[in-house]
């Protein structure tokens, strides 16, 4: 990835309705959505130029904001056309792409009810990591201090920026002990997600993944879901307690940006990524493929 700041690079970002260049795409100092947390976002991949379920997240994207009481004023359409324009504007095939929603600046009290809702739509380039046999060896997970948040207490189903607080501080606090990230539990003690990603266990054969009822249900963890299922795969939703994470075999993480990842350790539990894993990271890597479509 390129070294630039990301504020600082060439190209052209989506801004409330226009193509703007890429360093001039700013806010004010004085927006609500950053003093209050009143942001949502997305988090998306084109694969061969084109982005896997964008209108999944696009939707996403309206019903996050509307968990926060604020409604973009886009359509799920309007938003889908903007990305591919940001795509092709910028000539990416492999790319991240990242939606942003926020507050402006009329009111800077905690109502907002008057507040202009702006959108902006960047995409970089980010081929996708493909050397199968280093990512089998699997990644090192810490276990989190913090925990995902009660429903009643935060908007946990919406994919608000104000919740990824409690997770760079998880993610800061797993690097410096030399892990790549942190597994998080649940305000209840029991196993949730990653700081941006969702997991999943193997045992006998069948695949665990905990009940996604306080934590973001993600696109790819559906995806995966359904893969696993067609392949045959029993895949239980539960609860998980940490009680039993030194009774699974094999272990892997899904997201966006994680695809499937493998985890060979969280804190003091050994995982050895094997045939499910495997099965899944080819089987996802060939789902995202952009379609050929029929003449
Ligand atoms: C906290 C969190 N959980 C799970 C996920 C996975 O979601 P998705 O598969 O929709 O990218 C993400 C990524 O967006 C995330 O940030």
């Amino acid at each position: 990835m390129s070294p630039i700041s990301f504020d600082q690079q060439d190209g052209w970002i989506w801004l409330d309705g226009a193509l703007t260049p890429w360093a001039e795409a700013r806010l004010h100092v004085l927006s609500h959505g950053l003093h209050y947390g009143s942001s949502v976002f997305e988090g998306e991949r084109a694969y061969g130029g084109e982005i896997f379920k964008s209108l999944e997240h696009s939707e996403r994207l309206l019903r996050s904001a509307e968990v926060l009481d604020f409604e973009i004023p886009y359509s799920a359409a309007e938003i889908d056309a903007a990305k591919r324009l940001v795509i092709a504007q910028n000539g990416l095939v492999d790319a991240y792409v990242r939606p942003v929603a926020w507050r402006g600046s009329e009111m800077m009290g905690v109502s907002a009810q008057k507040n202009t809702i702006h959108l902006a739509i960047a995409a970089w380039e980010w081929p996708s990591y493909f050397d199968p046999a280093e990512r089998l060896k699997g990644i090192r997970l810490d276990i989190a201090d913090y925990r995902r948040p009660d429903p009643m207490t935060a908007p946990c189903h919406s994919k608000a920026a104000g919740l990824y607080m409690i997770c760079t501080i998880s993610k800061h606090a797993a690097e410096r002990k030399g892990y790549a990230d942190a597994l998080m539990l649940d305000w209840q003690g029991r196993v949730a997600e990653c700081t941006g990603a969702n997991v999943f266990f193997t045992r006998d054969g069948a695949i665990h993944t905990p009940t996604a009822d306080c934590f973001l249900d993600g696109i790819t963890r559906r995806t995966v879901i359904d893969l696993a299922r067609r392949r045959g795969f029993e895949v239980i939703e539960r609860r998980i307690m940490p009680d039993e994470l030194g009774s699974f075999n094999e272990c892997f993480i899904t997201g966006t940006a994680a695809e499937v990842t493998p985890v060979s350790e969280i804190g003091p539990h050994r995982y050895q990524p094997g045939d499910v894993t495997r099965t899944l990271m080819e089987d996802y890597m060939a789902e995202v493929q952009p379609r050929a479509v029929a003449a």
